[in-house]
């Protein structure tokens, strides 16, 4: 099965990723994390990335389109994917369609998650990560048994450099100005599939896989 999950920063898209793709068995790509490992390891790419993403701005098309297509080629993905957080714009989207038509495969579903924009700015800076695993707690919403320690494997979590007040509100406007645009593109096309990101973690989960289970 070949999913994208699109919303606003903040609308839960990492979280769910992380518990369909166990259901579902298939590769979770995350442009936003491939972004952040390439600049934890201070590769050509990641110092790039690093002077957009720290300013809460789009990374060129370009730049990400070529990750995605890098990605999407190798083995696992024959079994399906999971894409977070691509495409963001109308060339990225018109780019996907183009990588996927080379390999012989189409998009099955959408999945729109809609949250509140009043509700994101304390989702986001109160978002806690583990520095080990990579699981996304919240403070408040989503806590750890312990604080600052992931329930998983023990990591230490740390919060994203662009988790501050000021970055999530540049990062709201790119979404409102490039990305919400498509879901007009998909829905032209009738795969997009809107779920409430607002009720609990658990009952977002349960709606996403009805949906998908529905086509299977
Ligand atoms: P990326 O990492 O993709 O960030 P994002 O889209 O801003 O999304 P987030 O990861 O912030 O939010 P999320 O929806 O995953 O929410 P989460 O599940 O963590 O991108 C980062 C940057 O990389 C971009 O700004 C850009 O610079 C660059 N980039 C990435 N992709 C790009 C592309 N395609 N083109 C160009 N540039 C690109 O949840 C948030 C918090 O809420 C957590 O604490 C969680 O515990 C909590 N939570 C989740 N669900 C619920 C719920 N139902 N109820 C209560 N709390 C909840
Ligand atoms: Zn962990």
């Amino acid at each position: 099965m070949n999913i994208l999950f699109m919303g606003p920063p903040g609308a839960g898209k990492g979280t769910q990723a992380e518990r369909i793709v166990d259901t579902f068995g298939v590769p979770h790509i995350s442009t936003g994390d491939a972004f952040r490992l390439a600049m934890k390891q201070g590769t050509p790419l990641g110092l790039k990335a690093k002077e957009y993403v720290d300013q809460g701005l789009l990374v060129p098309d370009e730049i990400t389109n070529g990750i995605v297509k890098e990605r999407l080629e190798q083995e696992d993905c024959n079994k399906g994917f999971l894409l977070d957080g691509f495409p963001r714009t109308l060339q990225q989207a018109e780019a996907l369609d183009g990588m996927l038509k080379e390999l012989g495969r189409s998009i099955d579903h959408v999945i729109n998650l809609k949250v509140d924009r009043s509700l994101l700015l304390a989702r986001l800076t109160g978002r806690r990560i583990c520095k080990s695993c990579g699981s996304t707690y919240h403070v408040l919403f989503n806590p750890p048994k312990q604080e600052g320690v992931c329930d998983k494997c023990g990591g230490e979590l740390y919060q994203r450099s662009d988790d501050t007040e000021e970055k999530v509100g540049t990062r709201l406007d790119e979404y409102i100005s490039k990305t919400a645009p498509l879901l007009n593109y998909y829905s032209e096309k009738g795969l997009l599939r809107e779920v409430d990101g607002e009720k609990e973690i658990d009952t977002v989960t349960a709606d996403i896989e009805s949906y998908l289970r529905g086509s299977l």
